[in-house]
């Protein structure tokens, strides 16, 4: 790769990433008459927005309120929260149901022909829309058309390297074609990522091969904060395993949870809600009956979920593609007996720093000029320390228009610095560097064995102990991926070449999850911490904001929670 080589491509909006959050933000700006690009490492319709299956949540049903939903968000996220962006998101559900049925979205019908809601854990009312257990492919699909009507320009496979970020600004990103290498540079007034999450950073987890966390890295090393990393969410039912998720949306319709000795333990852990607690509480639960021996399969490392007494119907209508991934993957029909899981790294609640208007914050009272983010990737901090079921949906949608609406309004008063090929600098010395390294150390060994140091010390618990031998194995991660080869060292589709580049992102943002999690000396959400097992809210009632202050450590600093209406008490379901 050559800098003579590198095209400039100019825009007035740049957008990275086309799940959910980024098509809705492009088509905000495109509906404008805005010139957008959007570039994606894969076709839009294989985005991560595509796999989430239960729902999205609107306090659509008489009985149901918008203040009840942002209660159960708020508590969801056990206060963590900031009530005033909850406020927004919830406020804002039902329009954003109707704004998506109206673009086409398919969504399933009771009986009396109204949008269906079904049950979803940690909240109060049944409030989660949607389409079969298909809900974000629907979405996905109905965007991806009126996106592609309105003639947004998609780059797709095309990989995002790196940010043009110098003096408070952001002036667009450098990347590259995975076609053939050609280098570009994406020169615009206003930049935004949205692209996902980090769960491959996890041995098992419900996500994408593509959800290596790629921006949470970029944003890094170019000396920006990322808030709130240690709370990273542990879906209560990937398919034993594998981790492929098996929806919410499973427990919603009925589904009981049961170990080894046929227990339906959850009346130990939560006597109310049962297998509807909070995604925290059963994934503990569960992990904690495997810990103990009680668990099921041949490793004794699942649980069972029984949907056995539901009416065949409701399966085949309501979760059919949930009844296929068991099949396939382990062979039992859920029609007739029980299937196993167990937890599954599903969603990273932290991510980068943005306020309600999605602007991405250098501190936590500073903003990056023409800098926007939402959806998973950024933290706004809708989810807390744990995310409710079905709110995810919503928050990309929601944002995702948000920070289209924002992009717009700030537009005019930000001005178009130039971008020079030498911009493109940094990234064509990683690429070129990671093909002429003749080191020993192979990606895959190494990515294996951070995602499994991750699940073991960084995992469901966590402890002083764990969480420093795990900072410890992601010291030599890093040393050791300087000695790395790769064997395919041409311009074609080289996915060698960006697994490589994946895996630095993953080992650079681990460093932010553990230590996070080493500095939070409570339990919190998903955050739990073995050796301080209360939450504390007189001393962590605060959000974490991270950096980069050298080649691999970081500073550690605080900000504070937005609250409202809802004043903290202990959580119990
Ligand atoms: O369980 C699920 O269907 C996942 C939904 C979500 O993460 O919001």
């Amino acid at each position: 790769m050559e800098i003579n080589d590198v095209k400039i491509y100019e825009y007035d909006a740049v957008v990275v990433g086309a799940g959910l959050a980024g098509l809705a933000a492009a088509k905000e700006l495109k509906e404008a008459g805005k010139k957008v690009a959007v570039i994606t490492k894969l076709h839009p319709l294989r985005s991560h927005s595509g796999a989430a299956q239960g729902g999205i949540n609107a306090a659509l049903s008489e009985d149901d309120s918008t203040e009840l939903h942002e209660f159960d968000t708020v508590k969801g996220s056990d206060y963590l929260g900031d009530q005033d962006a909850i406020e927004l998101m919830c406020q804002g559900a039902p329009e954003t149901i109707r704004w998506a049925e109206r673009m086409g979205a398919v969504f399933s019908r009771s009986e009396d022909g109204k949008i269906a809601i079904r049950p979803f854990g940690g909240q109060s009312k049944p409030r989660a829309c949607y389409a079969a257990d298909r809900t974000g492919l629907t979405l996905l699909q109905t965007i991806y058309e009126q996106a592609f009507r309105a003639g947004i320009e998609v780059f797709d496979e095309w990989y995002c390297a790196d940010l043009l970020y110098e003096n408070g600004k952001v002036k667009g990103v450098a990347a590259f074609n995975i076609r053939n290498s050609e280098p570009a540079i994406f020169n615009a007034k206003v930049t935004m990522f949205a692209t996902g999450g980090y769960g491959r950073a996890f041995k098992i987890n419900s996500n994408a091969h593509a959800n290596t966390g790629d921006a949470l890295s970029i944003v890094a090393r170019r000396g920006l904060p990322l808030e709130d990393m240690e709370f990273v969410q542990f879906h209560p039912s990937g398919l034993g395993g594998s981790g492929i998720l098996i929806s919410e949306a499973a427990r919603g319709e009925g589904g009981r949870l049961f170990n080894s000795e046929g227990e339906r333990f959850m009346s130990k852990y939560a006597p109310n809600a049962m297998e509807l607690a909070s995604r925290d509480v059963v994934s503990r639960a569960i992990m904690q009956e495997i810990r103990e021996g009680r668990g099921v399969g041949p490793n004794k490392d699942a649980v069972y979920i029984d949907l056995t007494h539901l009416p065949k119907e409701t399966i085949m209508t309501k979760l059919p593609e949930l009844r296929e991934l068991a099949i396939t993957f382990l062979g039992q029909d859920m029609l007739k007996e029980p299937i196993m899981i167990a937890a599954t790294a599903h969603y990273s609640m932290g991510g980068i720093p943005v306020t309600k208007r999605c602007q991405v914050k250098s501190s936590p009272s500073d903003l990056v000029e023409g800098f926007y983010a939402a959806g998973e990737c950024s933290c706004v901090s809708v989810h807390g320390a744990n995310r409710l079921g079905a709110n995810s949906l919503l928050e990309a949608l929601f944002f995702g228009r948000q920070a289209g609406r924002a992009m717009l309004e700030d537009m005019d008063s930000i001005e178009f610095v130039k971008a020079e090929a030498k911009d493109a600098e940094q990234m064509i010395a990683k690429v070129n560097g990671i093909k002429t390294n003749n080191g020993t150390e192979r990606v895959p060994e190494l990515r294996d064995e951070l995602q499994r140091s991750m699940t073991i010390d960084a995992g469901v618990f966590r402890t002083e102990e764990s969480l420093a031998r795990q900072k410890e194995k992601l010291k030599e991660l890093y040393e050791r991926y300087k000695n790395i080869r790769i064997d395919d060292k041409s311009n074609t589709y080289n996915t060698d070449l960006q697994e490589a580049i994946e895996l630095g992102h993953m080992i650079d943002f681990s460093l932010f999850i553990v230590e996070g999690a080493l500095a939070r000396k409570e339990s919190r959400g998903a955050h739990y911490r073995e050796d301080f097992p209360k939450r504390d809210d007189d001393n962590f009632l605060k959000h974490t904001y991270s950096k980069f202050n050298g080649e691999y450590s970081l500073d550690i600093d605080y900000g504070e929670v937005v609250l409202g209406k809802f004043e903290p008490q202990e959580r119990k379901y």
